[in-house]
């Protein structure tokens, strides 16, 4: 079995196959540009292996969150075209335009701030002007858009090369949210080109917008959950040509019989009700393994119950229907195992959160081996 000669006792594996077949269906599913949205590790998934990855598979953009995101990439010798996708310290744009970084604005104050950098430092910023048709957090509202547009083209040292937006419930497909977004988006479209000051890329669709709108296509579409192979939302699922790619894995690092009445791990919230078998797998909530009751694991191709506290580098699992478990056998948190799979919704479930919650907070201590 693959991983059987791992050196580690909890890691992740990143099936770079799957994110790549992803990429791809992305570009067929919509033949546009695809920017792959990379921020916060590529959602756990580990971003270096991640951006050669997409790039590779044919990702025309990448997009992070952050300006240190950025750096890193283009550090790790990524030459993809990066947005950022957040906020920008002013001090930190001639480090945008030496490393060719493209930058989001959505305030026309701070823009000011940086043509005064720019005039300072020389250079050409490439920027994308966010608007808020709706999502109610960064962005420019689309009345403002073509003035503001019209002004920064003829800023000397700014290059207007992107617009965008961002859906708020493009996963709710029943809702009219989304149709309202995309309607005050296209009529800012609309009247950008009869002003001829139309950017090169227009773009707004995350994942679900991709699954619910075909017509918010505009030149390139912007996701990152469903690259991952994951679903947008319980309503909007990826189709069956989508993958995932994530593994998580432990060991068992222990196995003991326990007698009757036997309290396990902290404050004994369990204890054994009969002779119990139980195990140790070497996972805890300081790899961000929720500290919660009713967590599963698979052990030996089966389902088998966490019990007892999350501690935080280990955890217990009631193995009695596994005699056959021993020390340094295999445990899937995530993932398939023979025949049983636990998805990244079940864990999201279990913890009372979204699947992009639990794969984006794994930790960086899981290193993440590409298989
Ligand atoms: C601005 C922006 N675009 C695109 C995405 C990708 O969205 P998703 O992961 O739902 O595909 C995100 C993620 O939150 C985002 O913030």
């Amino acid at each position: 079995m693959m991983g059987e000669s791992s050196p580690y006792t909890s890691w992740l594996e990143i099936n770079l196959n799957a994110i790549q077949n992803n990429v791809r269906q992305f570009k067929r599913l919509t033949n546009k540009a695809v920017m792959a949205v990379l921020k916060a590790n590529a959602y756990g998934h580990g971003v270096t292996g991640v951006a050669r990855a997409v790039a590779e598979a044919g990702a025309d953009w990448c997009a992070v969150a952050r300006l240190e995101e950025a750096l890193a990439l283009r550090k790790k010798g990524i030459n993809l075209p990066i947005l950022v996708l957040g906020y920008t310290q002013v001090e930190c744009i001639p480090a945008a335009i030496e490393h060719d970084i493209s930058l989001a604005v959505f305030d026309a104050a701070v823009t000011q701030q940086y043509l005064e950098k720019i005039q300072q430092h020389g250079g050409r910023l490439k920027v994308h002007v966010k608007i808020d048709t709706g999502m109610g957090r960064l962005g420019l509202f689309p009345q403002e858009g073509l003035d503001f547009i019209s002004w920064l083209q003829q800023q000397p040292g700014i290059e207007v090369e992107g617009l965008f937006t961002h859906f708020a419930r493009a996963d709710e497909p029943a809702l009219i949210t989304t149709p309202q977004q995309i309607k005050l988006f296209k009529e800012l479209v609309q009247r950008l080109e009869a002003a001829n000051r139309r950017p090169r890329w227009v773009h707004a669709c995350n994942s679900a917008g991709v699954f619910n709108y075909p017509e918010a296509y505009f030149d390139m579409v912007r996701p990152g959950i469903s690259l991952y192979g994951l679903n947008p939302s319980a309503e909007t699922q990826i189709p069956s040509d989508f993958s995932p790619a994530l593994t998580w894995k432990t060991r068992l690092v222990s196995v003991k019989n326990y007698p009757p009445g036997y309290g396990i791990s902290y404050s004994h919230i369990y204890t054994t009700s009969a002779n119990e078998r139980i195990g140790v797998i070497a996972i805890g909530y300081a790899d961000n393994y929720r500290r919660t009751n009713g967590n599963i694991a698979l052990v030996a191709g089966k389902r088998v119950n966490v019990v007892g506290r999350v501690c935080m580098d280990q955890s217990m699992v009631q193995l009695d229907r596994l005699p056959e478990a021993r020390v340094g056998d295999e445990v899937v948190l995530i993932g398939h195992q023979a025949d049983a799979f636990i998805s990244a919704d079940e864990v999201a479930a279990i913890w009372k959160t979204a699947n992009y919650e639990v794969v984006a907070n794994l930790a960086d201590r899981l290193p993440r081996i590409y298989v």
